[in-house]
């Protein structure tokens, strides 16, 4: 996983609780390198899932709460980073759809060893959008704050449910609708 991930998970947790729970976190986490995260480096996927469950045990609260506030935290880095991009979006249906033919299109470009999971447009009406994510990383609290993140960047109230598709482990159905 891209060290920018984790450089932003650290800053998140220094900013929404503490930096002596950060520490604490990154102590409790056992990580071979200490901690020390570059932005540009690789990771393993594992260590993301140690610091979770470290910072979770050191709240109290679980996991998946966490790893959900931390992607409308990444989304909100994201859309400060390329202002422009999400500018040329006119809502947040457009920038669901393009994550995978433009968005992660590029990063892979820029990280060829970034491991990315594929958001495919299945279904779209004025209304509404569904989108099928796969990825063996199961991130999807992280792809829900993500998709949460969007939302609250277009200032569009998104009511989001979360389905299993049949066969398939690896694969979560997101149906995004406009709250009415
Ligand atoms: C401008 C917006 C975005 C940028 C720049 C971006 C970039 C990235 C980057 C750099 C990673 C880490 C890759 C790695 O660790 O090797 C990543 C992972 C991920 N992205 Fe995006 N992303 C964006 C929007 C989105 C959106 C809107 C969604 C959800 C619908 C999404 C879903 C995910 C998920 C779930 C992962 C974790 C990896 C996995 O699930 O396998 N991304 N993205």
């Amino acid at each position: 996983m891209l060290g920018m991930v984790f450089t932003e998970f650290v800053e998140m947790v220094e900013s929404a609780f503490s930096s002596e729970l950060a520490d604490a976190m990154l102590v409790a986490a056992k990580l071979p390198h200490g901690g020390s995260y570059t932005a540009v480096g690789y990771y393993p996927h594992e260590e993301i899932v140690r610091l979770v469950a470290a910072l979770a045990r050191l709240t109290g609260e679980p996991a998946e709460g966490l790893v959900q506030a931390f992607g409308r935290h990444l989304l909100k880095v994201f859309s400060t980073a390329h202002p422009a991009f999400f500018a040329s979006k006119v809502n947040a249906f457009d920038l669901l759809a393009c994550v995978d033919a433009e968005i992660h299109r590029e990063v892979r470009k820029l990280y060829p060893d970034s491991q990315l999971p594929t958001i495919e447009v299945i279904g779209r009406d004025a209304q509404s959008i569904t989108l099928q994510y796969r990825s063996p990383r199961s991130m999807e609290a992280l792809a829900l704050g993500l998709i949460e993140g969007t939302g609250l960047h277009y200032g569009t109230p998104l009511t989001i449910t979360q389905s299993k598709a049949r066969d398939a482990d690896d694969t979560t159905l997101f149906h995004v609708a406009l709250t009415e």
